[in-house]
């Protein structure tokens, strides 16, 4: 392990890495136009410490505007207008040409590639590999929704006839939309929600998370100059002031949070008419790993290494606690820890690199609490420093055995904490996940068929994705992205989403002359971009 010799002298950050100049985004994107905000501000830094003589200091980035109360309800008139209580020209326009704002828009968003990256890395502690995927994922994302609305566009572009009544069936918007994305993915998981949101017709209030903000700077005035005035507005601050703030006028109609669930539940309860308002919610997760007896274990240990320690532990689809059967104990532990000595510590841009600082000022200290509360009832950190902090970082801890007494059993670390237990009966994990708070994921690692079928038969109906002799993750977009219990709200995936930010709503009259003439004029004179059987190839 390299110690304290990890954060490195500014100099020696390669040219195309380094921060030239800070980033002082002292405007707001409201209403189609960059207002400078003179109230106060909040100072970035990184997670990036850089070493100076003998000293060590956190690289500042920037700072952004702390929005109060008001600013924040002006906000909310700018999404509103912009929707004009569904009469707006956003939520009326035509599929076709909501579709070109959006291709401007991701064409734009292309061009900053390099910029969005760098920050990624600066203010969240990405390795530069895992920045580039978000942002390639990202603009792929884009596209797909794009391709999957014209599916739905063409499918809905027929005229239907049922009991002698004609029909027209599409997906309409449903009003303002409240985007809020988590710092761990602060531009994919925040876009997998801000662009179908857009895209159905609805003017979107985004608020960044809590680090990972002046990576949106490069893309505001794609944002502004893309979409019609009101129709994307950037809100920044505390949340009290801003989201709470917003949320207590009752007009928010759409809430697309991507958190934990008790800052979900805060914000939702303040919203006057819960009626009204339509979630759609990724929240916390503690997927287990399970390794049976006669599992691949070179495989299971590959795979939970990826799983619990990519990007340090900190991903809502992150293992986050390993059952492994008495039996092969002792073999996935030696090869477990075997592995992660191979693992390499450093900046987010040195080649090949695992282990990162981490954003969160508090999150060392919290990590530390959770060990020291494990060892308390009996477990030991069983590998070469293990817990080693310095400032922002934490080398991975491998904690064994764990039980059900310590906090890590439960508690979600999103941090590179890894809770190992052993199991006699396959009772004992099944257990563990009926009980559990969370239900979004499990891994299961074995070779007999029939056992692995026994198994996947209830792990279904705990969870939302039972992964075999894999990691726990997301990916591939186009599959549904959900959870049970306290994981979950909605589920999302590009074709997901799109029904989830929109209402099926249709015009309908009974087969009369009148109607009949009505509907051709309508169709072939191309009068409304609702009811129309244009189709978008
Ligand atoms: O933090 C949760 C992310 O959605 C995880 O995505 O599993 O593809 O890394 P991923």
């Amino acid at each position: 392990m390299q110690g304290e010799f990890i954060f490195p002298a500014y100099a020696a950050i390669p040219e195309s890495f380094q921060i030239k100049a800070p980033i002082e985004q002292n405007t707001y994107l409201i209403d189609g136009e960059m207002r400078a905000w003179d109230g106060a501000f909040q100072d970035v830094y990184s997670p990036i410490y850089i070493k100076n003589e003998n000293e060590l200091k956190p690289q500042r980035l920037g700072s952004f505007p702390l929005l109060d109360a008001n600013a924040s309800l002006e906000v909310l008139q700018s999404a509103r207008n912009a929707y004009d209580l569904g009469k707006g020209e956003w939520p009326t326009m035509s599929v076709k040409q909501r579709i070109a704002h959006m291709m401007q828009f991701v064409k734009m968003m292309k061009e900053k590639r390099s910029e969005v990256v760098n920050l990624l890395m600066w203010e969240i502690g990405k390795s530069l590999k895992d920045s580039e995927k978000e942002f390639d994922r990202t603009v792929d994302y884009i596209i797909d929704t794009v391709a999957a609305l014209k599916d739905l566009d063409r499918d809905s572009s027929r005229l239907k006839k049922e009991q002698g009544i004609y029909a027209q069936i599409r997906r309409g918007p449903l009003g303002v939309v409240l985007c809020m994305g988590p710092y761990n993915y602060p531009l994919n998981e925040t876009f997998c929600t801000l662009i179908p949101a857009l895209i159905m017709g609805n003017p979107v209030i985004l608020k960044p998370a809590k680090y990972g903000i002046l990576l949106l700077s490069p893309l505001l005035e794609a944002f502004r100059t893309s979409f019609p005035k009101g129709v994307i507005n950037i809100i920044y601050g505390n949340g009290k002031d801003t989201v709470g703030t917003i949320m207590e006028t009752g007009k928010v109609d759409v809430f697309a949070f991507i958190g934990s669930s008790k800052t979900a539940n805060t914000l939702k309860k303040l919203h006057p008419k819960p009626n009204r308002l339509r979630s759609v919610m990724g929240l916390e997760a503690k997927n287990p790993a399970i390794v049976l007896a006669d599992a691949d274990i070179s495989l299971a240990v590959e795979e939970c290494i990826l799983g619990s320690l990519s990007y340090n532990g900190q991903r809502c689809t992150a293992i986050k606690i390993i059952f492994v059967h008495e039996q092969v104990k002792e073999q996935f532990i030696n090869l477990y820890l075997e592995k992660l000595k191979t693992l390499k510590c450093g900046m987010p841009w040195d080649k090949d690199v695992m282990i990162t600082p981490l954003p969160e000022t508090n999150k060392p200290a919290y990590l530390k609490e959770l060990i020291e509360d494990a060892q308390q009832h009996g477990a030991q950190i069983i590998n070469e420093d293990g817990g080693l902090i310095l400032h922002s970082f934490v080398y991975p801890a491998v904690l064994y055995p764990v039980n059900k007494k310590m906090r890590v059993y439960n508690e979600e670390q999103f941090g590179p904490v890894v809770p190992i237990c052993s199991f006699h009966s396959i009772d004992e994990p099944i257990d563990y996940m009926v009980e559990s708070n969370y239900g979004q994921q499990v891994s299961i690692f074995g070779t007999d068929a029939d056992q692995m079928a026994q198994l996947i038969d209830p792990l279904v109906n705990q969870v939302c994705r039972v992964n075999i002799n894999s990691q726990c993750q997301r990916s591939p977009d186009v599959y549904p992205f959900n959870g049970r219990k306290d994981s979950a709200e909605g589920t999302l995936s590009v074709n997901d989403a799109l029904r989830v930010f929109s209402i099926r709503t249709m015009v309908a009259g009974k087969d009369s002359e009148i109607n009949k003439n009505l509907l051709n004029d309508i169709l072939e004179g191309r009068k409304s971009n609702f009811l129309s059987t244009d189709f978008l190839l």
